[in-house]
């Protein structure tokens, strides 16, 4: 079993959804929201597929239509077992310099959130490694997913020896990734969890194309060419990761 720990499964995005979804029935797939409709999308997922489990919350550069009123919408929801997490939340002073100081209330509001209801958090941080971690060392009491980690090894470091997970998907399997590539041959396994971040990222060799969850695999592959180990034991352990971060109650 593989699990795709981070993707998007809109249905504006995908014609196939029901298609792309089955793909991954003998596997689990983490769906992730980024705003209150995605959120509540990933709800209805949730509760119509047994092997999709998902996170709901504010993504930094989706906060057009923020308000506290949604987000209490996504709180309410919480409580239902499927939804394992918040996210994706974070900082991107990629695209959003202009509204640091509500990205960063709104980052800090759902910390808040996870904590309260002892839930992980996926977050999402771009070209804003130095205010993420200052603010993550309030909260070294979470479960933290570095979804799509981006950065240098010197902050991969620091960010496991905080305890937090490092999500690596598709970018690692590009030729030019050799930075990413060196982190992953560095840190233990233990502290790696697989994604997708579908329909972006897809990997080699469907670079370009639309991602989808099943392309995981592909991820794992990589990895078990980078550490030489087998594909199973990337599997097995990434799997365990998983199931340990989102305190997954798998029905098989
Ligand atoms: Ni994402």
């Amino acid at each position: 079993m593989i699990i795709d720990t981070h993707c998007h499964l809109d249905k504006e995005d995908y014609e196939n959804l029901e298609e792309i979804i089955n793909n991954m029935k003998d596997n689990i797939i983490i769906a992730s929201g980024v705003d209150l409709r995605s959120s509540l999308n990933v709800i209805k997922l949730c509760n119509k597929y047994d092997h999709v489990y998902g996170t709901i919350g504010y993504h930094p550069t989706e906060l057009d239509e923020y308000t506290d009123e949604n987000l209490k919408i996504i709180e309410d929801n919480l409580s239902n077992p499927k939804i394992v997490g918040i996210g994706e939340i974070g900082l991107d002073y990629h695209y959003g310099k202009e509204d640091k100081d509500l990205q960063i209330e709104v980052f800090k509001k759902q910390l808040e959130m996870a904590r309260k209801y002892k839930l992980p958090a996926v977050i999402h941080s771009r070209d804003a490694a130095q205010d993420t971690l200052e603010i993550l060392k309030d909260y070294k009491d979470l479960k933290i997913d570095m979804h799509c980690f981006s950065y240098s090894k010197e902050i991969a470091n620091e960010l496991i020896k905080m305890g937090v997970k490092i999500g690596i998907g598709g970018v690692l399997t590009f030729k030019n990734s050799l930075k990413l590539k060196e982190i992953v041959n560095e840190i233990d396994l233990s502290n790696i969890l697989l994604e997708t971040d579908s329909p972006y990222l897809a990997p080699t060799p469907y670079r370009g194309q639309k991602n989808q969850p099943l392309y995981v695999k592909y991820v794992a592959e990589e990895i078990s060419k980078i550490k030489n180990i087998s594909i199973e034991e990337v599997e097995k352990i990434t799997t365990f990761n998983a199931v340990s971060q989102f305190d997954l109650k798998i029905k098989k």
